[in-house]
């Protein structure tokens, strides 16, 4: 026989004026309980809402004995009738607050040991704690409804693609390792000793093998795994929704993912996007923005100050111009209740530096020329300046030399985005961006050679495609990234789908033929059979989830999320495995000695 308990008619959320007299059962948890005296207003709560229970002064002293014992998160069943409230305890504020109900019976169907934190709307407690009671974090509000959100997401997600030709098929979490990027997650074979599977970094490879077998239009909302560190919009596991098409050109994957974006946001938000979203080549996004992800959200354009820094008297700037290098201005704008301190300018200094730049000269705009900072080695050229930049009374104008022009152009990008914040120029909403014809290979300094920009899989652009091997540096790929306010939402390419293409970006990339061969053996044996030109892309459902819930951290958005220390607090993840696992697993530990 099943315990018996006063199972519920209906949940926390839904009773109102017109259920008034109805007879209900309520099942959840002891949100608040207010005791005046013989009387006491108990708050219920479940995932749906809040319903007020009340244990009247008439109460049987059996029943007000019941609600005095009521701890908050105690797991209780309600039984009792609906009543109006009186007009001046109606509560606007909750759905329910029309409505109370007067309790007959209460059974208390589980306790709760002392609470760590209060279940509130938001928790405050320190990360720490709220990852290890995990499980209470979730009750709160804020995780309820982002939870919600995510589901609602996933499902408007499918709910687009059921209803074009597009199939969902399942790929393996035990792969192959492939050198994709990041680093990847082993997993040990224990039928095969000395042998590993990975955890994917992401189906790529098995999405273009379905591509081969003539599924033309694939998605998945897949795992993926990643040993890197985690960050604000990065975790060790995350979820992306995987797509790929056979028979398509760059524009009609991008067309599929804005009908996509319009159908998700619609559903979700009730927002109107716009049909197609701008596009920026990654030229012109490093060259404005300072980014290839640019928040487009607020201007602040970046601009070239080489006309005018060429004729200063500045060092640092002539000898930067000479040697082919570059000097790139942004002007922080004038700002009621806002003063560029020597601090403040520091500050954004140092925003700079961390992407390179040595330092960050500035010079202010005042009584209509130009003052303090570098603004001496410009004599004479003062109003050749102003007119340059723009600039007007009250701005500053701040300037990076670099030789590099990722490194100049990501510095600005910096204290672009610092001065979008600090500034409050950033509007709400959401803005897409397309950043298109990014370079396909990137030169890896500490390695010393060149490696893909994105993945190794990426068609290079025809007309580069000849002489790829002369200047790499050169090399547009077919590539696009989706940026939404800011962040790399998407990325995706079209793909190589010529075994000798694919093996000269190999090559280009540090792997020789039989090193590939051992490698990506069963990809370039499956392009022998006919593969078909494909290309596709993978969106983010963590970053999508986090921005639409105007959260910095995909953690807000995971039910289970790691700590940034790669570790799960709740369940003490990662942990020790006894030996005999290890034995079967082939396995042993070396102690780390301690200098290395
Ligand atoms: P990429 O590596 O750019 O491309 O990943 C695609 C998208 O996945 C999300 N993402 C992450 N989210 C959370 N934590 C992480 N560690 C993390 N890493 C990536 C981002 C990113 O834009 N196979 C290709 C896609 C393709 O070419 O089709 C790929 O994985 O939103």
């Amino acid at each position: 026989m099943e315990e018996a308990f006063m199972q519920r008619s209906v949940t926390c959320g839904e009773l109102r004026a017109k259920d008034e007299g109805k007879e209900v059962v309520l099942n959840g948890w002891v949100h608040r309980n207010r005791d005046h005296g013989a009387l006491h207003f108990i708050n219920l709560r479940d995932r749906y809402g809040i319903t007020q229970v009340v244990v009247d002064d008439d109460a049987s002293e059996s029943l007000e004995k019941m609600a005095r014992s009521l701890k908050m998160e105690y797991c209780i069943a309600v039984k009792g009738i609906v009543r109006r409230r009186p007009d001046e305890m109606i509560n606007p504020d909750m759905e329910t607050g029309e409505v109370e109900v007067k309790a007959e019976e209460i059974e208390i169907l589980s306790e709760c040991a002392t609470l760590p934190f209060m279940i509130e709307d938001e928790n405050s407690a320190r990360e720490d704690l709220r990852l290890k009671y995990r499980f209470l974090d979730l009750r709160t509000k804020g995780m309820q409804n982002r939870i919600r959100l995510r589901h609602e997401v996933v499902k408007a997600i499918r709910e687009f693609f059921y209803k074009t030709d597009f199939y969902e098929i399942e790929t393996p979490t035990l792969v192959k390792s492939t050198p994709e990027g990041a680093r990847d997650f082993l997993v040990p074979s224990r039928i095969y000793p000395g042998k590993f599977f990975a955890l994917p970094q992401s189906p790529q490879l098995y999405k273009q093998i379905l591509m081969v077998s003539g599924f033309d239009k694939y998605f998945q909302i897949a795992r993926c795994y990643r040993d890197e560190d985690p960050r604000g919009d990065r975790q060790l596991e995350f979820t992306q929704l995987d797509i790929e098409m056979s028979f398509v050109k760059r524009d009609d994957v991008l067309l599929l993912i804005e009908n996509l974006f319009n159908y998700v946001f619609k559903s979700v938000m009730n927002i109107d996007l716009p049909a197609h979203f701008r596009r920026l080549s990654y030229q012109e996004a490093m060259e404005k923005y300072g980014s290839d992800k640019p928040d487009l959200r607020f201007g602040l354009e970046i601009g070239d100050a080489s006309s005018f820094a060429s004729k200063s008297t500045f060092n640092a700037f002539t000898e930067t111009l000479k040697s082919g290098g570059f000097v790139r201005y942004i002007v922080a704008p004038k700002t009621e209740g806002h003063d560029y301190t020597r601090k403040y300018l520091a500050e954004l200094e140092s925003a700079a530096k961390i992407y390179g730049a040595h330092g960050l000269a500035w010079m202010k705009v005042e009584n209509g020329t130009i003052n303090g900072g570098v603004s001496k080695f410009f004599a004479g050229l003062e109003k050749e300046v102003l007119e340059e930049t723009g600039a007007k009374d009250g701005d500053v104008i701040l300037i990076v030399a670099h030789n590099d022009f990722k490194k100049c152009a990501n510095s600005l990008g910096a204290v672009r985005n610092r001065l979008g914040a600090d500034l409050n120029l950033i509007k709400p909403g959401f803005e897409f961006c397309w950043i298109i014809d990014f370079p396909l290979f990137e030169y890896n300094e500490d390695e010393g050679h060149w490696e893909a920009a994105h993945h190794m899989f990426s068609m290079p652009q025809a007309e580069y495609i000849d002489t790829m091997e002369e200047d790499p540096g050169r090399v547009k790929g077919d590539l696009y990234d989706l940026v939404l306010n800011g962040y790399e939402l998407a990325s995706g390419s079209i793909r190589i789908h010529d075994i000798e293409l694919q093996k000269r970006v190999f090559r280009i990339c540090n792997f020789p033929d039989d090193v590939a061969q051992e490698r990506f053996g069963f990809l370039l044996d499956c392009f022998k059979y006919g593969p078909p030109p494909h290309g596709g892309i993978a969106p983010g459902i963590d970053r999508l989830c986090m921005i639409l819930a105007g959260e910095s951290s995909i953690k807000e958005v995971i039910a289970f999320p790691k700590n940034t220390a790669a570790l799960s607090p709740m369940d003490d993840s990662p942990s020790f495995v006894e030996q005999k696992q290890l034995d079967e697993l082939h396995l042993a530990i070396v102690e780390k000695k301690k200098d290395e």
